[in-house]
């Protein structure tokens, strides 16, 4: 069963701004894509989503590697892996959330209205990345309410998935305040500057 999710807030000046609610699935996880499930997870982590599900599969080393980023770095960002993709999606809409599937074959996010219509719902995301070719369900209507393509020209996950949050949050992902961090990193124009919180 999908958990419901916490809102994302951040600080933007003295006001408090609330991210709508997305939760990132990952279809396929081949020997070769292991690193790549991780920085695809990662991405997610820091680009404003509090869910990550490894659908299918379970890699207690992609979790580790993950729950120790957001140990150290902080945000509510959980990891899930395991349950089948049907479940997750059928659960999902059963909470009135939406599914978007990132791939080349879909609307062009730049030249379609596709994300005016994703957000005109109102609801919370689902985003579905693959891997290797993926299940032809996912194109289907009872699967995805929108096949969102980054360009119609195949890339990455990582790529895809960036670029979608980037838009879908309006930029707003990279102020977002990580709670219970243990170390913070302050902007500078040159050279490192790592503090513990
Ligand atoms: C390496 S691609 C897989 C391509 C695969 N050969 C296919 O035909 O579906 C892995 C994943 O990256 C994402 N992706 C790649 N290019 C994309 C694009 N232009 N727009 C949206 N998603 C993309 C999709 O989620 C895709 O499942």
């Amino acid at each position: 069963m999908v958990e419901p999710l916490t809102h994302i807030v951040r600080k933007a000046g003295d006001t408090e701004t609330k991210l709508p609610k997305v939760a990132v699935l990952r279809w396929g996880h081949r020997v070769r894509d292991k690193r790549l499930t991780a920085h695809v997870a990662l991405t997610a982590r820091a680009l404003g989503v509090s869910k990550f599900i490894l659908a299918d599969v379970k890699d207690e080393k992609v979790k580790k590697t993950v729950e120790k980023v957001t140990e150290k770095w902080g945000g509510a960002f959980h990891f899930k892996m395991g349950e089948n993709w049907r479940q997750i999606v059928k659960d999902w809409k059963t909470t009135n959330g939406i599914v978007v599937h990132l791939t080349a074959y879909g609307e062009n996010i730049q030249t379609s209205n596709v994300l005016q219509r994703i957000k005109s719902t109102g609801k919370d995301l689902l985003v579905i990345v693959g891997c290797q070719k993926v299940p032809s369900a996912f194109f289907s209507k009872t699967v995805s309410d929108f096949n969102v393509a980054i360009g119609n020209q195949p890339h990455s996950e990582c790529s895809s998935l960036a670029i979608f949050l980037d838009r879908f949050f309006e930029g707003r992902e990279l102020s977002k305040e990580f709670e219970r961090a243990k170390v913070t990193l302050i902007p500078q124009v040159r050279g490192k500057k790592m503090v513990e919180v």
